[in-house]
């Protein structure tokens, strides 16, 4: 699809989804705020929509177009994209079969793998397994020290580091309760710099934003550094070396292409000391606070805000096609 074919934003009524019941949904609220504030002042026609008060079945004549701010479990993960897909509404970002594959980081995982993409050994912790053969399954393909993170989580959230088998154990207890993650990952650990490249469709073309790095003041960049801007120090354009920042830009592209995913992408890396540049996991629908990583990096490339949420609105109208 041409841009010629997009339809002027300005004769939309737009419904900004956001909310909704996942572990993310404070930062989900943040996104749609600022992302509604930006649109309403623009003059545009928009409406903040909390999903967990609404059926997307009961926006269907409503709303011309859904701007996705959802993030995790429910929002980002496939669901939301399938119900709007069947209502008609067309959406921002990604479709259902990419939004899902990003959700899940271990599926990814062996995406990016099988393009030999370096991404950080891991094990699936396996709940039909003995939490001593998990350790031992650890020690064997991947060593101390790993990082321990939901298989389908967000926002550092339920995240760790274990420095040896006495720390891991109890986090594998712990992984097999009930509660808002079904499964987990053990990766192996890479000490470095977080880093993250943000891509977005700008009138039909791909723009690849400069890379963003961090430093926490805490041991990783966990839920609390990435909400108090004096638990880290960020650069947007990261001070990285030029030969790390362009890998990244263009393992980016890559790796937008190899998952199918439409709009927008958020990709996160470690740098590490030793030269690597291990990809973390993706976003298909990064947070978009008017400061949050994505805003940052639009800005540094020439994007102010209000123009960034405007092309995310557009990107629901130039998708390539249906996939499942
Ligand atoms: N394998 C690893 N080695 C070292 N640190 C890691 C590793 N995996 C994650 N981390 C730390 O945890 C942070 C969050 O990890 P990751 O981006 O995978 O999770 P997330 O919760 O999905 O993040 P997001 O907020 O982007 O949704 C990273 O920025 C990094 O500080
Ligand atoms: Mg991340």
């Amino acid at each position: 699809m041409t841009a010629a074919t997009v339809p002027d934003i300005a004769t939309l009524r737009i419904g900004v989804l956001c909310g909704g019941d996942s572990p993310e949904r404070p930062g989900s609220l943040a996104s749609g705020r600022h992302a509604h504030s930006a649109l309403t002042a623009a003059g545009l026609t928009a409406e903040l929509i909390d999903v967990a008060d609404a059926s997307v079945s009961g926006l269907k004549g409503a709303i011309d177009v859904a701007l996705l701010g959802l993030h995790g479990l429910g929002g980002e993960d496939g669901k939301i994209q399938g119900a709007l897909d069947t209502a008609g509404i067309p959406y921002s970002g990604s479709g259902v079969l990419a939004s899902a594959i990003g959700m899940h980081k271990p599926t990814f995982k062996k995406l990016v793998t099988q393009a030999r993409i370096d991404t950080p050994r891991w094990a699936v912790v396996d709940p039909d397994i003995s939490v001593s053969a998990t350790m031992s399954i650890v020690r064997h393909s991947i060593g101390y020290p790993v990082f321990v993170k939901p298989s389908s989580g967000g926002g550092s959230l339920a995240a760790g580091i274990a420095w040896d088998e006495a720390q891991l154990r109890p986090m594998i207890e712990a992984a097999a309760e009930p509660g808002h993650y079904a499964e987990y990952l053990i990766e192996e650990y890479i000490a470095g710099i977080p880093c993250t490249v943000g891509l977005v469709q700008v009138d039909g073309r791909l723009v690849v934003l400069p890379v963003h790095d961090v430093e926490s003041k805490n041991e990783f960049y966990d839920y609390e550094s990435k909400h108090d801007p004096s638990q880290r120090e960020e650069h947007c354009p990261s001070i990285l070396p030029d030969q790390t920042t362009q890998t990244m830009a263009h393992t980016a592209q890559a790796v937008y292409h190899l998952l199918g995913a439409h709009g927008v992408l958020r990709i996160d890396y470690m740098a590490s000391s030793a030269g690597r540049n291990s990809l973390l996991e993706v976003n298909t629908l990064p947070g978009l606070s008017e400061h949050g990583n994505l805003a940052t990096m639009a800005r540094a490339g020439g994007i102010p805000y209000p123009e960034l949420i405007q092309h995310l609105v557009r990107t629901a109208f130039t998708k390539p096609g249906y996939l499942p």
